[in-house]
């Protein structure tokens, strides 16, 4: 995490992508100021985990997974794929490594050309990266759609959950070793999601994958999540196991996420409310201090680093909750 030289980590945990100080910025329309989207970002993604990102619209979940791909790269940071820096990578380098990082979106009908066949729509990657054989049929039956049927059939002839079936066969044909899911479910009818959140569920085991799982709903990131990153305004706020989350949350925005639950026995008092700040001009010190319960003078002052407050338990706050 930012400023622990990531001392977070547990010996046996075998670390696939290590990002360091994630930076990402957008131009603001006026002249010389910036969008601060993710302002120092820093986590491990452990080999075989799924990772949730969660926080609410606009606190820099999709920024931070497209730096990962670059797509574009950041601003500046550091991305580790296996060792290599991701963000010295140009050109045909930059190609051939982004291909073991593959990325699900929230919308997959828009996502998919309506012009053609599933069977070329899934067999493009192979083609463009001149992978052997034609995987095309087993990658569909892998996401449960008949290749039979499915292959010949145009993307408007199926309902929004086949799509994203479609989206991610699309993406597994390249044999990614990570897949970075934002909002993968978002879109879909609620029927819908589980069947969606399972089949990756079985994916993952299938074919070793690591996942990042983004959505801006704790209750749906903490059930498919070994452990879980809260963002707020561009900053990591806590991350955890995803029980450990749940039932010891210290960051007073992951208490409001908690209570925001329906069915959480959290009280409604650690609730929050109205709109995160403008990201062109963030609060100083904690970023969250403008709508924090605990917030005191210090929280103005100084930004509050990453520490561990328990085994594998990552906390950035001046005046945790009183559990902690
Ligand atoms: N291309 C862009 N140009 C300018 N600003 C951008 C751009 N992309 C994102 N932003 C801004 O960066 C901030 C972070 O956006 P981002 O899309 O990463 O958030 P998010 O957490 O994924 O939100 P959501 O839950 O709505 O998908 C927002 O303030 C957004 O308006
Ligand atoms: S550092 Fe201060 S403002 Fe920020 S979350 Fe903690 S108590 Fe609240
Ligand atoms: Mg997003």
């Amino acid at each position: 995490m930012a400023g622990s030289g990531n001392a977070h980590l547990r010996p046996r945990d075998e670390v696939l992508l290590r990002v360091e100080d994630l930076v990402v910025e957008f131009p603001a329309g006026r002249a010389g100021r910036t969008v601060s989207a993710v302002a120092g970002v820093s986590f491990d993604l452990r080999r075989g985990e799924t990772l949730g990102i969660v926080g609410e619209s606009g606190c820099g979940k999709s920024s931070a997974a497209r730096a990962l791909v670059q797509l574009p790269p950041p601003r500046s940071g550091s991305v580790l794929l296996d060792g290599q820096e991701l963000t010295a990578l140009r050109g045909e380098a930059l190609r051939r490594t982004r291909r073991r990082l593959q990325m699900i979106f929230q919308d997959p009908i828009s996502s998919l050309n309506p012009r053609r066949r599933v069977r070329d729509i899934v067999g493009e990657g192979p083609r463009v990266w001149q992978l052997p054989g034609d995987r095309v049929d087993e990658v569909l039956e892998a996401v449960g759609l008949d290749p039979g049927t499915a292959a010949e059939r145009r993307p408007h002839e199926f309902s929004g959950g086949q799509c994203q079936r479609i989206s991610i066969a699309r993406a597994l044909i390249l044999e990614p070793e990570v897949v970075i899911c934002d909002e993968p479910v978002s879109a879909l009818d609620v029927s819908v999601q589980a069947q969606i959140l399972n089949l990756l569920e079985d994916l993952k085991a299938r074919y070793r994958l690591t996942l990042v799982f983004i959505a801006h709903d704790l209750a749906v990131v903490k059930n498919v999540s070994d452990r879980v990153m809260v963002m707020y305004l561009g900053k990591v706020c806590e991350l955890a196991p995803g029980g450990d989350l749940i039932s010891r949350p210290a960051h007073p925005y992951t208490r409001a996420l908690i209570a925001s639950i329906p069915s959480s026995a959290r009280p409604a008092e650690t609730l929050i409310t109205g709109e995160p700040p403008s990201p062109v001009d963030p609060p100083s010190g904690c970023r969250f201090r403008t709508r924090c319960p605990r917030a005191t003078d210090r929280c103005s002052l100084e930004e509050p680093q990453i520490r561990q407050i328990g085994e594998d338990h990552w906390l950035a706050c001046h005046n945790p909750a009183p559990n902690h």
